[in-house]
């Protein structure tokens, strides 16, 4: 009801007609109908659950994930069993310092990938704390490598590949929409699914987008039960058919050193953002036109001419 009285509201902002905002006065006939037609899905659920249709179908399902729950016990010990022989993790694991002796934290147990007993400030102490800061630290390297593919690749297609874009320059796009311009998906003239939209519908696909995953993170993977997905996994490598569809758990031991692999690759990711940002502000330019300008021309196109331009 609340949704359907929204809807029509933004309708009627969206057009700034007072004839169509006035729509949002619905009649109690229109209220009525609302009402009934949604409590009929609840009541239906409700008298599924309390036959013995509802009984069954709750056997069946937990029947079901005893079957799952055995084999991701089994999946879990196979995978601690790889840590326990891999070079990455461990007691004998590689440290930051190398060498050098140094008290590490006890907490760092090197039980996760890319484990390398840094944490000066330390904010993993808590184990709670350390749960939620590798979850954040695993899900912005996902972010930062895709994004770094996206702000890199149009560019790239752009410079040496002869394709025409609208606007390749990563943190120029969003500008080019703004002035109301039609973007092509890779350069494909007519293609774009939302890029001829308005900047609400993106907002409101990009919203979309998010939620599943969000809601996900945030229930865990116990969130897809309901729907009789269940996951060997944790929340952070789900595991399982839907998230490793070509079973690169399936190899225990590779998968453990793909999860190191993983997570350098993201927070070399997450330090070139840095790096894209600065140069944006600094030079105002793409960063493959920056590495092409300080390639032709390293003495003079460099971080020192940026900060200090020649007289
Ligand atoms: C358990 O794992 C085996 C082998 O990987 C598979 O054949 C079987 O279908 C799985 N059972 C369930 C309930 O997932
Ligand atoms: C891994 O090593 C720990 C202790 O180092 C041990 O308790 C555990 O049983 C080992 N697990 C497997 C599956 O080998
Ligand atoms: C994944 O690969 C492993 C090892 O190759 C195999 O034992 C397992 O059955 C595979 N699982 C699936 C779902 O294909």
């Amino acid at each position: 009801m609340i949704v359907h009285h929204h809807l029509q509201v933004s309708d009627g902002l969206l057009h700034g007609s007072k004839h169509q905002f006035s729509r949002c006065r619905a009649s109690w006939q229109e209220v009525g109908g609302v009402l009934v037609l949604s409590a009929i899905p609840f009541t239906a659920v409700k008298a599924i659950a309390n036959s013995p249709l509802g009984e069954t179908l709750e056997r069946r399902m937990q029947e079901k994930k005893r079957a799952y729950l055995t084999n991701a016990s089994l999946y879990q010990s196979l995978q601690q069993e790889a840590r326990n022989n891999s070079f990455w993790y461990g007691e004998n694991r590689p440290r930051w310092l190398g060498p050098i002796p140094f008290q590490y934290p006890t907490y760092l147990d090197g039980q996760l990938p890319g484990d390398y007993g840094f944490d000066i400030a330390g904010l993993s102490k808590d184990p709670i704390a350390f749960k939620t800061y590798f979850n954040f630290e695993i899900l912005h390297a996902r972010w930062a490598m895709l994004g770094a593919l996206g702000a890199l690749i149009p560019e790239l297609l752009e410079l040496v590949g002869g394709f025409d874009f609208v606007e390749a320059v990563w943190w120029r796009v969003g500008y080019s929409k703004l002035q109301g311009q039609t973007l092509d998906y890779l350069g494909i003239p007519g293609l774009h699914v939302a890029g001829s939209q308005g900047i609400i519908v993106i907002a409101i696909s990009q919203f979309l987008l998010m939620v599943g995953p969000e809601y996900a993170r945030y229930c865990g993977i116990e969130a897809l039960e309901p729907l009789g997905i269940y996951l060997p996994g944790d929340v952070n490598y789900p595991g399982g058919v839907l998230f490793d569809p070509l079973n690169l758990s399936g190899d225990a031991d590779g998968f453990q050193e793909l999860k190191v692999k993983e997570i350098k690759n993201g927070r070399l990711a997450m330090l070139a953002w840095l790096g894209f940002y600065a140069q944006a502000a600094f030079t105002g330019k793409g960063p493959v036109q920056n590495l092409v300008d300080h390639i032709s021309d390293p003495l003079h196109n460099n971080i020192l001419s940026v900060l200090w331009p020649p007289l």
